[in-house]
C-alpha cells in the first residue's frame, strides 16, 4: 500500500527523510507496486546531459498495477464513472473487472492492427471512457500514446502526428460539448491529408453516431474489438521505457513532445494522488481536466487507478446546461474530492452564487486547483461557496514536465493560504535563484524556481530531440532543472508561484508559446510581423494581446480582426485566438533586432506610466504610436 501522511509531524519527518536519503525513500514507495523484476539501482542521474534513470533494470507494466493488481481486492468496485455531456443521457460505469476486460480487448485489437511495443499511437478524442481504455491498452502492449487535446486544429494535430511518426490515430466520430457537436473524425481526415504518411490506420469510436466520411485506412473501434479476447498478457516493460509523449508549448514556435517513462511516473503519480487528495477507500474522486492535458493523464487515469480509486470522467463543459453543472454532478455522484482549474472557478463565480448554493456539497472533503495561479478573489469564493469554509483547498503547482504535483498543501495536514501552492511534496528539492544563478537564501524572498534533485516522474527527454530538452530545462542554471516560473518564498517558507518568466503565456490554464501564436498570425496574407504578449484577464487569467504590422493599410478593421482570429483557429485552434488585436506600423526593437516585449506587456496591461528607458531602442518613436493605439 502506498504510504499516506496523516499529520504535520509526519509530513515534516517524511520530507526530511526524503531529502536526507531520496533513494531509500523512493525505493520504499516503489516496493508497494508489482514488478516482474526488481530494479538493480534506484537512481542514476546527471542533470547536465540530462540523463535520469529511476528503478533502472526494473521490469513492470503500469496497467498490471492499475488493473490486475486490484482484481482480487476490488474487482467489483467502480473504477471509472462517466458523466455524459447531456445530463439526460445515461451514466456509464466500469468496475475494475470490466475495465480490465475492456483494456485487454482493445489491446488485442491494437495488436491485430499491427501495433507493437514502441509504436506511437495518437489519440484525438472527446472525454469518453474509450479514451482512457485506449490509452491503457497502449500501455498494456508497450505502445507509446500521444494524446492531442481535441480542441487543437487539424494542422496542429498533423504537426504532432508527424513529429512522433504515429502509426495509428484513434478518434471518435463527433465530440459533444455543450450544445456543440464537433466533427472530430473530419478534423482527423484533414490532418491526415496534410502529409501524415506514417499513419496506417485510423480507428474510429462511434460516439454520437452522426454520419462520417469513410476512407480506406479507417476502421471502426467496435468492429475491431468485437472478437477479441478479454485477456491480454501485459508486455514486460523496462522501468525507463517510454510510457507516453505529451506535446506542450514552449518559448519557441514548435511544441515539444515531453516524454515520460514507466516506473518513476507510476510511483510518483500514485504517491501524490494518495497524499494530495487524502484518498481513502470508497471515496469518489473527480478531476474536471481533459485527458488531452497532463492533469488528465496523471490525475484522471494513472494516479487514481494505480491507487484503486473511483475516478469520475466528465464529457461536458462547466456551463451546460447551466453554470451549476459542476455542483450538480458533485451532488449527484456524492463527490469526495474535487479538482478543477482557476479559470473554471472564475467563470462560474461570475455567473452568480445561486448556481452553486442550491446543491448539496456536503460530501466534499478536499477541493483542488491546478494550472495557473489562483487569485485571492477566486480562492475566497471557492473556499466560501464550495468548501463552506470547512474544506481545505489544495492549490497544486506542477507542469507537464514534472509529471505530477510538486508543490501543494496537504489537506488537513499543512496550512493553506490564498495564492500559495505552499509546500514541496516529499522528495521535491526546490531552490530559488537570481538571473545569474546565485542561490537566493532565506525567506521572504523572490527568485526563479528551480529543482536541484531528480524526482521519479520528471521529464526524460523531448521526443526526437534530446538537445532541446537539455537546452530548455537544464542549461539555464548549472546542475538544476529550471521550471520557467518565478516564485516567492514567504516568511514561513511557503511558495507562491508568480508566473512564467519566459515567452510562455497561460490562457485559461492552457500553456501557449507566444512565438507559436505569432507564427499563426503571420500566415495571414496581409501580416508582415506580429508580437504577442499576455495581459491580465478576469476569467482566463491571461488574455492574448497581439500587435500586428500589416503590409497594406486595413480599411475594414473588424473584418481583418476576424480573419486573423480565423487564421489562428485554423493553425492552432480556438484556444489560441487573440483577444485583442492592435495594428501598428512597427514594434519596439533593440539594436540587435529583438522585440522589447517588456514594453508591449506594459501597454497591454493598461500601464503606460513607466515604460523605462526607451532611448536605446532602434526605433524609440514607435513607443508613442503603440501607447496611443492601445486597446485597453
Ligand atoms: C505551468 C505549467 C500542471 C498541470 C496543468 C498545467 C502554471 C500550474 C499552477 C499553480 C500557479 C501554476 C505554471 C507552470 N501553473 N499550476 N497551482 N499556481 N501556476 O500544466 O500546461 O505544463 O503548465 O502552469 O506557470 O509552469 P502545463
Amino acid at each position: 500500500m502506498t504510504q499516506q501522511i496523516t499529520n504535520l509531524a509526519e509530513y515534516k519527518e517524511t520530507y526530511q527523510r526524503s531529502i536526507d536519503n531520496p533513494e531509500a525513500f523512493w525505493e520504499e514507495q516503489a516496493e508497494s507496486f508489482s514488478w516482474s523484476k526488481k530494479w538493480d539501482k534506484v537512481l542514476e542521474w546527471d542533470f547536465r546531459k540530462p540523463d535520469v534513470k529511476w528503478f533502472a533494470g526494473g521490469k513492470l507494466n503500469i496497467t498490471e498495477n492499475c488493473l490486475d493488481r486490484h482484481l482480487s481486492s476490488r474487482g467489483d468496485q467502480v473504477a471509472i464513472l462517466w458523466e455524459p455531456n447531456d445530463p439526460d443521457n445515461d451514466v456509464q460505469s466500469y468496475t475494475y473487472k470490466e475495465l480490465h476486460a475492456a483494456v485487454c480487448k482493445m489491446a488485442n485489437a491494437l495488436k491485430a492492427n499491427n501495433i507493437k511495443k514502441g509504436d506511437r499511437v495518437c489519440f484525438y478524442m472527446p472525454m469518453v471512457p474509450e479514451l482512457a481504455i485506449g490509452v491503457l491498452a497502449c500501455a498494456r502492449i508497450g505502445a507509446i500514446h500521444s494524446v492531442v487535446f481535441a480542441g487543437f486544429s487539424a494542422s496542429a494535430l498533423a504537426d504532432r502526428i508527424k513529429d512522433a511518426s504515429c502509426n495509428m490515430v484513434i478518434c471518435s466520430d463527433y465530440n459533444a460539448r455543450g450544445t456543440k457537436n464537433i466533427p472530430v473524425k473530419a478534423i482527423v481526415d484533414e490532418a491526415i491529408s496534410m502529409g501524415c504518411d506514417s499513419v496506417e490506420t485510423v480507428l474510429v469510436h462511434r460516439n454520437t453516431g452522426d454520419d462520417v466520411v469513410w476512407n480506406d485506412i479507417d476502421k471502426w473501434w467496435h468492429e475491431e474489438i468485437y472478437d477479441q479476447s478479454p485477456s491480454c498478457p501485459a508486455e514486460v516493460m523496462d522501468s525507463e521505457d517510454m510510457l507516453f509523449i505529451l506535446y506542450t508549448s514552449g518559448s519557441t514556435g514548435k511544441p515539444k513532445g515531453v516524454v515520460h517513462s514507466c516506473g518513476g511516473y507510476m510511483v510518483y503519480t500514485c504517491y501524490t494522488f494518495k497524499n494530495v487528495f487524502q484518498y481513502s477507500d470508497g471515496d469518489i474522486y473527480w478531476c474536471t481536466a481533459d485527458i488531452g492535458w497532463i492533469t488528465g493523464h496523471s490525475y484522471i487515469v494513472y494516479g487514481p487507478l494505480l491507487a484503486g480509486a473511483t475516478t469520475v470522467m466528465f464529457e461536458g463543459v462547466p456551463t451546460y446546461p447551466d453554470a451549476g453543472r459542476f455542483w450538480e454532478v458533485c451532488d449527484k455522484h456524492k463527490i469526495n474530492q474535487f479538482y478543477t482549474a482557476p479559470t473554471a472557478i472564475r467563470a462560474l463565480m461570475a455567473r452568480g452564487n445561486q448556481y452553486v448554493d442550491k446543491y448539496d456539497l456536503s460530501t466534499l472533503k478536499v477541493i483542488g486547483s491546478v494550472g495557473e495561479p489562483i487569485n485571492e478573489e477566486a480562492w475566497n469564493w471557492y473556499n466560501e461557496h464550495v468548501g463552506k469554509f470547512k474544506i481545505p483547498i489544495v492549490d497544486t503547482w506542477w507542469q507537464t514536465e514534472t509529471g505530477g504535483i510538486m508543490i501543494t498543501p496537504l489537506p488537513g495536514i499543512t496550512d493553506t493560504k490564498p495564492c500559495y501552492a505552499s509546500y514541496p511534496m516529499p522528495g521535491v528539492q526546490l531552490i530559488l535563484v537570481d538571473s545569474e544563478g546565485n542561490i537566493v537564501e532565506g525567506n521572504d524572498k523572490e527568485g526563479l524556481l528551480c529543482i536541484t534533485f531528480p524526482w521519479p516522474s520528471m521529464i526524460r527527454t523531448t521526443y526526437g530531440d534530446h538537445e532541446r530538452c537539455r537546452q530548455t530545462y537544464f542549461s539555464s542554471f548549472d546542475n538544476m532543472y529550471f521550471t520557467g516560473d518565478g516564485a516567492r518564498r514567504d516568511k514561513d517558507g511557503r511558495y507562491r508561484i508568480i508566473g512564467r518568466v519566459d515567452d510562455v503565456i497561460n490562457v485559461s490554464g492552457h500553456r501557449m508559446g507566444t512565438a507559436e501564436v505569432e507564427n499563426a498570425i503571420n500566415e495571414h496574407e496581409n501580416v508582415v510581423e506580429s508580437a504577442v504578449v499576455g495581459y491580465p484577464h478576469d476569467i482566463k487569467g491571461q488574455g492574448i494581446y497581439a500587435y500586428v504590422i500589416t503590409q497594406n493599410p486595413v480599411s475594414d478593421e473588424e473584418k481583418f480582426q476576424k480573419e486573423v482570429r480565423d487564421v489562428v483557429t485554423k493553425v492552432i485552434g480556438p484556444i489560441a485566438k487573440p483577444d485583442i488585436i492592435q495594428i501598428t506600423s512597427g514594434l519596439p526593437k533593440t539594436r540587435s533586432g529583438k522585440i522589447m516585449r517588456r514594453i508591449l506587456r506594459k501597454v497591454a496591461s493598461g500601464d503606460v506610466s513607466n515604460l523605462g528607458d526607451t532611448s536605446t531602442l532602434l526605433n524609440p518613436e514607435i513607443v508613442e504610436e503603440i501607447k496611443n493605439g492601445a486597446k485597453v
